[in-house]
């Protein structure tokens, strides 16, 4: 059974048809063509499919297109504005948050949901907000680096 699914996506108002069974992760790689968004482990355990909806993290891979209808759903894709890194964008990229970079997208998604709801986290509330989220390459010390930097970012007024 195929659906109608109306989002307002990355800012935008966006209807398309969707298949009942059709992932959120799928729906923004292969109808949107949001590639920003990764498969990671495809079940759950990476975070690297990790976009906000209703400004809450969610792993892509394990939600159905259908379960955002009439929600706000925002991929890495809609950080930058007039060519300006959000904080968090702007966090990693200073402060050496990414390696490979294929987990990236996830974490600063993570990372953006985190510091709209608390402005100022501490490390350890770093660490709980990106509980979700693995990193093969770079340890951590950066990302947490990474994220309090761009909580300092936000604060001068940077939107996350
Ligand atoms: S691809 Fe979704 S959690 Fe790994
Ligand atoms: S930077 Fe390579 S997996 Fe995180």
């Amino acid at each position: 059974m195929a659906r109608v699914l109306a989002t307002v996506l990355n800012g935008r108002r966006r209807v398309d048809a969707v298949p009942d069974n059709l992932l959120l992760l799928d729906y923004l790689r292969e109808v949107v063509g949001l590639t920003g968004t990764k498969t990671g482990c495809d079940g759950g355990e990476c975070g690297a499919c990790t976009v906000l909806v209703d400004d809450e993290p969610r792993l892509s891979c394990l939600t159905l297109a259908a379960s955002v209808e009439g929600r706000r759903v925002d991929t890495v894709e809609s950080l930058v504005h007039n060519g300006q890194l959000s904080a968090v964008q702007a966090g990693f990229h200073e402060k050496l948050g990414s390696q490979c970079g294929y987990c990236t997208p996830g974490f600063i998604m993570a990372s953006v949901g985190l510091l709209r709801r608390n402005p100022n986290p501490t490390d350890a509330e770093i660490l709980e907000g990106l509980g979700s989220n693995i990193c093969r390459c770079t340890g951590y010390v950066k990302i947490i680096e990474a994220v309090r930097h761009a909580a300092a970012l936000q604060a001068e007024g940077v939107a996350p």
